[in-house]
């Protein structure tokens, strides 16, 4: 499963190694998108991690994927809930999100709100032409963490990835910034 697909990257990637994918995402510009890259390689879906994932059944899963999504969906109880109704015992979680030390310095240090909070914080993207504001959620470490095991999950394993020399390339100045503190954090977990 991918879930909040975008334009299908990933589910790409996981299909031609294999695997039968279920992608979705609430944006119904980016289920067309993914489903012009994907054609018959998956089945792409619109609905709403925010809500039950009705159409999908207990245990027919062995991998949930979810990259840089899970920031714009309030409820991580149901999130982890749902994950975990629909993935086999012993599948595996996957998911990223912004850093919450990053979202600190840019949102909480600046004088906007309280790092324990979970608070709504709107992001201004400005690479597709008139600039876009997205509302996000931003959490503290230990109400991300906390919830995952609260779902039962067992956390394996926690990356805070730094940007490769082909990233230095494109853009050394942001390279310098994320080679010194992270953007992005990546947690892996299982059901056990
Ligand atoms: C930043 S994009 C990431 C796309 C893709 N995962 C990637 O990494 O290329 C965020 C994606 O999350 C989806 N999304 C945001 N809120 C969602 C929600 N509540 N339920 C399902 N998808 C959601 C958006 O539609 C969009 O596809």
């Amino acid at each position: 499963m991918d879930a909040g697909c975008g334009p299908g990257a990933y589910a790409e990637w996981l299909a031609d190694r294999g695997a039968e994918v279920v992608a979705f995402a609430v944006s119904e510009k980016m289920v067309r998108l993914a489903r012009e890259r994907l054609g018959t390689k998956a089945s792409v879906l619109q609905a709403d991690f925010d809500l039950p994932l009705d159409f999908l059944e207990d245990e027919s899963f062995e991998f949930v994927l979810s990259a840089l999504a899970m920031d714009y969906v309030s409820d991580w109880d149901r999130v982890f809930g749902e994950c975990r109704r629909v993935l086999r015992q012993g599948g595996r979680l996957v998911f990223s999100v912004e850093h919450p030390c990053s979202t600190f310095v840019h949102r909480v240090y600046r004088g906007a709100g309280n790092y324990f909070e979970t608070q709504i914080v709107n992001t201004e993207f400005t690479g597709f032409g008139e600039p876009v504001t997205m509302p996000a959620y931003r959490r503290s470490l230990g109400a991300m963490i906390n919830t995952l095991i609260k779902a039962s999950f067992v956390l394996e394993r926690i990356l805070e990835p730094a940007p490769t020399e082909r990233f230095r390339e494109a853009d050394p100045e942001e390279y310098e910034k994320l080679s010194r503190m992270p953007g992005l954090l990546c947690l892996r977990a299982v059901k056990r």
